[in-house]
């Protein structure tokens, strides 16, 4: 949905930033600011400060910042337009109306009919359990030790012996029997008519991130029971397994600043009873690509809580490449010597968890480690196959100053020399065309000098910073800083409406960062202006700084442009026109009044 800039910049007028965030955290006035903890990392003195005036927020401590939607987005994990849909209905200002084409509004309709069978269905299940056809599976729940709590927060319910009650239910709400084989709880039999997908089994309905049931699980309860232990609901018009997690409607708000993935329903519930509201698994099928995407909307830090078995530790495996494919950084907990996060929490506890969450393997250390096991290292001949193969994966790390870390860490775990097996990476690299070069060892292991790059960044950041703070510099500078002197693109886009904001009285920096739909980009304008400049004690060190910044960021724009100049003339003469500006400025005085 696309609202006009205009009213989006309205909603956000109408919606105090102090009153939204307080509504949320306890704000406390400090001078002209409002401050607390911050909500989205966690401390114990608090450096999130919210400025009235500015309408923007800011965390000293974690770097989060921007405007009453940003903190939405942020807080409540919304998209964009959800932040702005739920801002206006509190600011009573009416959003235009959607327009659906009719083919759109019949499959809407469709879906919602669908889900409400599934929602039905759900709660069928549910008093189920609690009647006395379910005294069964309340016992099971009982033994396997679940709260009252979780029980209801994941709708737990029962599946009677006999099924049909179900379909007899559903069709006294009034749904139809193609309707409830359609979501996938009835199936057409040649010789017994409709028959239920479910019978017999503790239901765990499985619920989108909007908390809506799009399909179930079922589980036996007995060990000799007949039929596979887990049966779930086939794929259908609402239940995509590749792009649902179970337990997500949940996660997403958990703030832990991490997702654990785990293998079974079980898990995820008595990781949730334990207080990781945070645990998530995958339904019945391995992880996918699908699934990795639904996380990064949330977090980039997975933990993987696999069973410890032969299969868990492939299917973490597996995990590892798709999380790192999809850009996730993957991290493996330590689950020995119990099975998997349900056993482990029952008989060690969750400050044990917390212990192993905390010490969690690096995923590229934990496939070497079971790269090992395949091989016997006694003997030479297969030690050094070992090698070569560390030597293979090290090769693809793009980045030198990882790669050099990475091949620091497993020198010294493997006990290899480093220097030998930096040759040996190099040499691989060679010919089986992975990341060559190899520089000079970095001699802390991380480079603190800043690349060009982030310099030219820094200072045009630091520029707008300047301006932001003394709006009056502007026009004694306009004649030689335009938006184009703003190579990183954010830049120019913020440079543009600023410049043109001070033009006409109206600068607003709250105002700027509706700019940006993108919740990191928002992050980054609002940082333009929650950075505080170095405290200079007199006017004269103001000036020499600012200037300088003017200077570097005038000297990157007559580089970029001069080095990207193609053949034609008016080309040149900017250049030459930006050389005389740059000479020209290195020479002015610009004073702060
Ligand atoms: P597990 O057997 O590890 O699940 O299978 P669990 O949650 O630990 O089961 P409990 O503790 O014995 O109750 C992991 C997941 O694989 C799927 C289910 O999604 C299950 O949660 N599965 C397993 C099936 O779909 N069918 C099966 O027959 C078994
Ligand atoms: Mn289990």
């Amino acid at each position: 949905m696309y609202y006009p800039e205009e009213l989006v910049e309205e909603i956000r007028q109408k919606n105090d930033i102090v009153d939204i965030i307080s509504g949320y955290v306890g704000l406390q006035k400090r001078g002209s600011n409002y401050i607390c903890c911050c909500p989205f990392h966690s401390e114990k003195t608090p450096s999130f400060s919210v400025n009235r005036s500015r309408q923007i927020y800011k965390c000293f401590g974690c770097g989060e910042g921007g405007n009453v939607v940003t903190f939405v987005m942020k807080h409540e994990n919304y998209t964009f337009p959800e932040a702005i849909k739920y801002l206006a209905e509190k600011a009573g200002v009416a959003l235009p109306e959607v327009e659906y084409s009719e083919e759109a509004k019949r499959r809407e309709s469709r879906r919602q009919r669908l889900l409400e069978v599934n929602k039905e269905a759900a709660k069928f299940y549910f008093y189920q359990l609690r009647s006395e056809h379910g005294i069964k599976a309340k016992e099971y729940l009982d033994r396997r030790q679940l709260s009252e709590e979780v029980r209801k927060n994941f709708g737990l319910g029962y599946a009677p012996i006999k099924g049909e009650a179900l379909i007899v239910y559903l069709k006294s709400k009034g749904f139809t029997e193609d309707l409830i084989r359609d979501v996938g709880l009835a199936k057409m039999d040649e010789r017994r008519g409709t028959t239920t997908q479910f019978w017999n089994r503790v239901m765990f309905p499985i619920q989108d991130i909007n908390h809506r049931v799009i399909g179930f699980g079922g589980r036996i309860m007995g060990d000799t029971d007949s039929g596979p232990k887990y049966l779930n609901s086939p794929e259908t018009e609402i239940f995509d397994k590749s792009r649902n997690l179970y337990g997500m409607n949940y996660a997403r708000t958990a703030r832990t600043g991490n997702i654990i993935l785990c293998e079974g329903y079980m898990d995820v519930i008595s990781m949730h009873q334990a207080g990781f509201t945070q645990a998530v698994a995958s339904l019945g099928t391995a992880f996918t690509p699908g699934q990795a995407n639904l996380i990064k909307k949330y977090t980039k830090d997975v933990l993987l809580a696999y069973d410890s078995d032969g299969a868990g530790v492939k299917a973490a495996l597996r995990a590892i490449r798709i999380l790192k494919d999809a850009g996730l950084s993957g991290k493996i907990i330590d689950m020995s010597p119990y099975k998997d996060p349900d056993e482990f929490m029952k008989n060690l506890g969750k400050e044990a968890f917390q212990d192993r969450i905390d010490h969690a393997e690096n995923s590229f250390m934990f496939e070497i480690r079971m790269l090992e096991r395949e091989f016997n290292m006694n003997d030479p001949e297969e030690k050094t196959n070992f090698h070569n193969q560390i030597a293979r994966k090290l090769c693809e790390f793009a980045e030198d100053v990882e790669r050099e870390n990475y091949i620091a860490a497993v020198a010294d775990k493997y006990h290899i020399g480093f220097d030998n097996l930096r040759k040996l990476v190099v040499n691989t690299a060679a010919k089986t065309g992975g990341y060559a070069v190899v520089p000079e060892r970095p001699k802390s292991g991380i480079q603190t000098k800043n690349t060009p790059e982030e310099n030219v960044k820094k200072a045009q950041r630091l520029l707008l910073t300047w301006i932001t703070d003394y709006p009056q510099l502007y026009p004694k500078i306009k004649q030689y800083v335009t938006p184009a002197d703003f190579t990183i693109e954010l830049y120019a886009k913020v440079a543009e409406r600023m410049f043109a904001d001070i033009e006409n009285n109206c600068f607003n920096p709250a105002g700027i960062i509706n700019m940006f739909a993108d919740e990191k980009e928002q992050s980054e304008a609002a940082s333009l202006f929650t950075t505080k400049l170095e405290q200079l004690e007199s006017d004269q060190e103001r000036e020499k700084a600012f200037h300088d910044i003017l200077v570097s960021v005038k000297r990157n724009s007559f580089e970029y442009y001069s080095s990207r100049m193609g053949v034609d003339i008016t080309a040149l003469n900017k250049v030459i026109e930006g050389k005389k500006a740059l000479e020209e400025l290195s020479r002015k005085h610009i004073s702060m009044d």
